[in-house]
């Protein structure tokens, strides 16, 4: 009998939760909205001159569909990434498809800093929505706390961002964005802005999250005031391509760290990622290659101890990716 009610406790408390095929648990946001604990990244990053690398091709677009076949169901994108049509393409053809709905989806994108007024963050909006062809998406971010008067990337204009925040909120009033949130916000602004958002508050934070930048502090914040982190630059400085010739350990070949992930039989980036979703961080990994998009994803099966724990806390340096010098001198230059 006991069994018999775990078992319906069990089940229910899933169901009450679920979305068909989505891999990663729900967490309800401080607005309502369930966001999936695990999402998709498609920014194709800097190249080794630290200049974005120019989208020439639908790499995006089939790495998208990979995903949602595989499972995430919660993907993210900003207009300055250049990336919109196809995030749009995929998910499209995804539902029609057949293989989810769009109810089933938790799509995220970001204002850039040249539409920080106010009366310019719906129209913002409402472009991207016409390049994802959606009617919606799940959550709108500030990118930057920052203004510019043009996309890229100077000069600035001196726009507060609780200026901003108003038109963020009309975004989510008009039904545009079911919810809203900004990135790269320091513990400063993310005080500043949550006690000037009287009406409604932000419900996500996304900022880089990875071994050498735990953010202890914004998670902090976030978590006694109820904000979601969402981790981006999940793996850091992890893969030796990628990271700049002075970034600190570890990288993926770091014996303690795979002297982990056997333990588990995993691999280390799965490792890293189950390590930042038991923080309560929700991590964002990138990827076009469809292997490494399924090993990303191969996180739910397995619990790190206490043990392992600490040793992945003791690579916090606080040592940053996605440091934008070039924007150093804006005077609300977060880092
Ligand atoms: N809000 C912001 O300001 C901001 C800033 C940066 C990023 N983001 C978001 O966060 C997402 C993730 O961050 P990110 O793209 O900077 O970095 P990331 O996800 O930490 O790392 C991506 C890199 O790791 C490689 N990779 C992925 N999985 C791997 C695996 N299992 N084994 C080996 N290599 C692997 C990828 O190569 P392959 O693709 O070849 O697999 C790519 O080079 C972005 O795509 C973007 O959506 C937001
Ligand atoms: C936009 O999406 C709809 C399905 O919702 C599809 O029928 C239409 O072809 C798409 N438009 C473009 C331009 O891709
Ligand atoms: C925002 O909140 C801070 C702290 O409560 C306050 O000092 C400041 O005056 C507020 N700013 C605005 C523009 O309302
Ligand atoms: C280890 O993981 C691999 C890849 O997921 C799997 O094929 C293999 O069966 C696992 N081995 C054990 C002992 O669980």
């Amino acid at each position: 009998m006991w069994f018999f009610i775990s078992f319906v406790v069990f089940f229910a408390s899933v169901v009450g939760h679920s979305i068909p095929a989505c891999k990663a648990p729900l967490t309800r946001l401080n607005d309502g909205n369930l966001m999936p604990r695990f999402g998709f990244g498609t920014w194709l990053g800097l190249n080794n001159d630290q200049l974005p690398v120019a989208v020439t091709d639908d790499s995006v677009q089939k790495a998208v569909e990979v995903a949602i076949d595989a499972g995430y169901r919660h993907i993210d994108t900003a207009s300055i990434y250049d990336d919109e049509d196809q995030v749009g393409k995929a998910v499209n053809k995804k539902i029609a498809e057949g293989v989810v709905a769009r109810e089933d989806l938790f799509i995220t994108t970001k204002l850039w800093n040249d539409a920080h007024a106010r009366e310019a963050v719906v129209p913002a909006l409402q472009e991207s929505l016409q390049r994802l062809n959606l009617t919606y998406v799940d959550l709108y971010l500030i990118h930057w706390p920052f203004a510019t008067e043009t996309k890229l990337p100077k000069p600035y204009v001196d726009i507060d961002y609780l200026e901003t925040w108003l038109g963020m909120v009309a975004a989510k009033q008009q039904g545009l964005a079911k919810s809203i949130g900004v990135c790269n916000f320091n513990l400063a602004q993310m005080e500043r802005l949550w006690e000037n958002s009287s009406d409604v508050k932000p419900a996500v934070l996304q900022v880089e999250t990875n071994l050498n930048l735990q953010q202890p502090e914004l998670r902090e914040f976030c978590h006694n005031n109820d904000i979601a982190v969402m981790g981006y630059t999940p793996f850091g400085s992890l893969f030796p391509g990628r990271a700049k010739p002075d970034a600190p350990p570890p990288r993926a070949d770091d014996p303690q760290l795979a002297a982990i992930a056997g333990k588990y039989n995993k691999t280390v980036p799965q490792v890293v990622l189950r390590y930042l979703l038991e923080l309560g961080v929700t991590p964002i990994p990138k990827s076009v290659s469809s292997s490494r998009i399924l090993e990303n994803l191969d996180i739910f099966d397995f619990q790190l101890d206490e043990f392992d724990r600490r040793q992945l806390k003791s690579y916090h340096n606080n040592y940053r990716v996605v440091d934008v010098k070039f924007f150093s001198d804006a005077k609300e230059y977060p880092f």
